[in-house]
């Protein structure tokens, strides 16, 4: 069905959550068996309390993602997005996700409504930084302010550009594809149903269910992203 669903679009837009880059090592947030948040509370730690009143922790919990998203590297999966694109079977990605794994296979067109961990900046100044500067146990700017990851912590409205671009391509897309994710999280889960609303098909690849199912065309549960993706492919 999906692949019949991709050969008779015309405008297709891929939407992905952690659940695409658990294959490549990174935990998700929500998965029953070892997402980040059955751990950690996350308003305690992914927040703008946090960085302005648990700096350790927040450096540390972030110090250790950051570690994470320069150690792992896209799978297959991401690859084989990034070669749709070309092909023009798929127009555009928009990713909640932080890791740039998009970007790292070769995708060109990729929204991330939640910003990268591969950035930082400083909270006083916003001068900008590679994200290695936490592996090197630097936190502060030349300014003398705390350095953040460049990624929408809780408490902190999504990056205007990413989101304007999101919005267009959910607006043009007449198939929309969700590949790993709880669709737990607004806004970002409000594009799958503007999607809909706007007579476009609807597919949910995940492992888990979601609460939007109901509105989806196709629902696949059964397989993991890559191995699906693979098979498409
Ligand atoms: N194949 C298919 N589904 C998978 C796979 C896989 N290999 N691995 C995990 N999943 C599914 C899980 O079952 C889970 O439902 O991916 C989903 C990931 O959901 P979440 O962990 O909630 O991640 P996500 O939806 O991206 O979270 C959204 O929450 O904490 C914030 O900013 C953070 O961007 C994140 C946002």
């Amino acid at each position: 069905m999906l692949k019949k669903l991709l050969n008779e679009a015309n405008y297709t837009v891929v939407f992905t959550g952690a659940g695409m880059s658990t294959e490549s090592g990174l935990p998700d947030f929500r998965s029953s068996n070892n997402g980040l948040w059955k751990k950690k509370d996350p308003s305690k730690i992914a927040s703008t309390d946090a960085l302005n009143n648990n700096i350790e922790e927040f450096t540390a919990f972030y110090r250790e993602r950051v570690i994470g998203v320069k150690e792992y590297k896209p799978h297959k999966g991401h690859y084989i997005l990034a070669d749709w694109e070309r092909q023009g079977i798929i127009q555009s990605i928009i990713t909640q996700n932080v890791d740039g794994f998009h970007q790292m296979a070769g995708s060109k067109r990729v929204a991330e409504l939640h910003g990268t961990l591969q950035k930082l900046h400083c909270q006083t100044c916003r001068k900008g930084y590679d994200s290695k500067e936490y592996i090197r146990n630097e936190y502060h700017c030349d300014c003398g302010g705390i350095l953040r990851p460049s990624i929408v912590l809780f408490g902190e409205t999504l990056p205007e550009d990413a989101f304007q671009a999101a919005f267009e391509e959910t607006q043009r897309a007449d198939l929309f594809i969700v590949l790993g994710s709880s669709l737990s999280v607004t806004p970002a889960n409000q594009f799958p149903l503007i999607a809909k609303e706007n007579g476009a098909r609807l597919v949910i690849v995940n492992q888990e269910k979601t609460d939007m199912d109901l509105y989806a065309d196709q629902v696949v549960n059964n397989e993991k992203i890559g191995v699906l993706l693979e098979k498409l492919a």
